[in-house]
């Protein structure tokens, strides 16, 4: 057997967690011969509960389970981490936009980022879920200056996997059938779903779409996905975010292979004209727990003017906590 990865999760008794804890532990995040070892992060208040969910883990008698451990103190939960979902924070609730949950949630990842600078893994990788997770991940990031900036990323993945599932429906074919989709920019209503790179069955997705679609149906409806969910469910979407989490950390981990590209908030480097330093959802590729931005790319006037749309969104919300950003 190899030697047991830690991986924490906090917000380990909500709904997401309860949706991805149990497909971590069967080996669906790191594959079926890897054991793990979770660390599971609550706030006081939600211990007991997290003490029922930890009770069906044992109940599973997962085969890969080699340990799991609940606490409400970070440091004990990023304690030696090698991968860190942060989703623990408040979700919105109708008429709410994700950043409404700035000033609820922000102060969370300054805890946790300073949390993981002194006891993760210096190899970590983080994924923040938690919204508005491009600036949460933004503070959790710089609260850790002795992490690399690039050990950091938000989940846009949920809206490029929605963004997939709505094109291929429109032209009749199955999603693996799409590829070289991506979302620009943030976690939130201004995020850029981006078809003019994609192909489906080979060609160029734009032949087979109007452009009326695209702009009037395609792209609110993956900007407004999240609300609609809500608006359904009474909750938000919980399963889905799991499952783009476990796609996201996969991917990062062992490589999403080939052309095609996956969306994922990195710290910008300024690729695409970009304002360097915020968590930007790029296309990217992904091999052995590294990323790169997709770079061959080029960008039409229309798409120029929506990715700085949903970038002036991500400066607002960086100018609003810069009390929560150590230089
Ligand atoms: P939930 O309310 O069901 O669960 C959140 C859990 O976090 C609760 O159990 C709560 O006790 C815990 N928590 C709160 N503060 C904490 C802290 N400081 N440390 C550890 N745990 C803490 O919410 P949920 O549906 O699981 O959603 C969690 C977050 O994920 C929300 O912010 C939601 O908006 C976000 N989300 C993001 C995406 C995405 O695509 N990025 C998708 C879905 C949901
Ligand atoms: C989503 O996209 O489903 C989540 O970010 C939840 C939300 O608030 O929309």
């Amino acid at each position: 057997m190899k030697p047991p990865v830690v991986v924490s999760v906090t917000g380990a008794a909500g709904q997401i967690g309860y949706a991805l804890l149990f497909r971590i532990a069967s080996g669906q995040l790191l594959g079926p011969d890897q054991p793990v070892i979770l660390k599971l992060l609550e706030i006081t208040p939600a211990l007991d509960a997290l003490g029922g969910v930890i009770m069906e883990l044992h109940d599973c008698a997962f085969d890969l389970l080699a340990d799991v451990q609940a606490s409400d103190d970070a440091q004990v939960a990023f304690a030696d981490t090698e991968v860190a979902l942060l989703v623990g924070s408040r979700p919105r609730g109708p008429g709410m936009e994700r950043k409404d949950l700035l000033e609820a949630n922000a102060a969370i990842f300054s805890v946790q980022g300073r949390a993981l600078d002194q006891v993760a893994s210096r190899d970590v990788r983080v994924l923040v879920v938690g919204n508005p997770a491009n600036t949460n991940c933004l503070i959790a990031q710089r609260n850790a200056p002795s992490l690399n900036p690039r050990q950091f990323t938000a989940m846009t993945r949920l809206d490029h996997n929605r963004a997939k599932a709505q094109l291929a429906e429109k032209v009749s074919t199955h999603v693996s059938r799409v590829t070289r989709l991506c979302i620009w920019g943030n976690h939130s209503a201004t995020q850029y779903p981006d078809i003019t790179n994609a192909s489906v069955d080979g060609r160029a997705a734009g032949e087979l779409v109007d452009a009326a679609w695209v702009s009037d149906t395609f792209i609110p409806s993956v900007q407004q996905r999240g609300a609609a969910i809500i608006k359904a469910r009474g909750a938000s979407s919980a399963a889905s975010a799991a499952n783009a989490a476990i796609e996201h950390m996969r991917d990062w981990l062992s490589g999403s292979g080939g052309e095609d590209v996956v969306s994922m908030g990195v710290c910008s480097d300024g690729s695409f004209d970009t304002e360097p330093g915020l968590i930007y959802s790029f296309p990217c590729h992904t091999t052995d727990c590294e990323w790169q931005i997709e770079q061959s790319w080029s960008i039409g006037e229309e798409s120029r003017k929506r990715m700085m749309l949903t970038q002036a969104e991500l400066i607002e919300e960086r100018d609003a906590v810069r009390h929560l950003l150590p230089e």
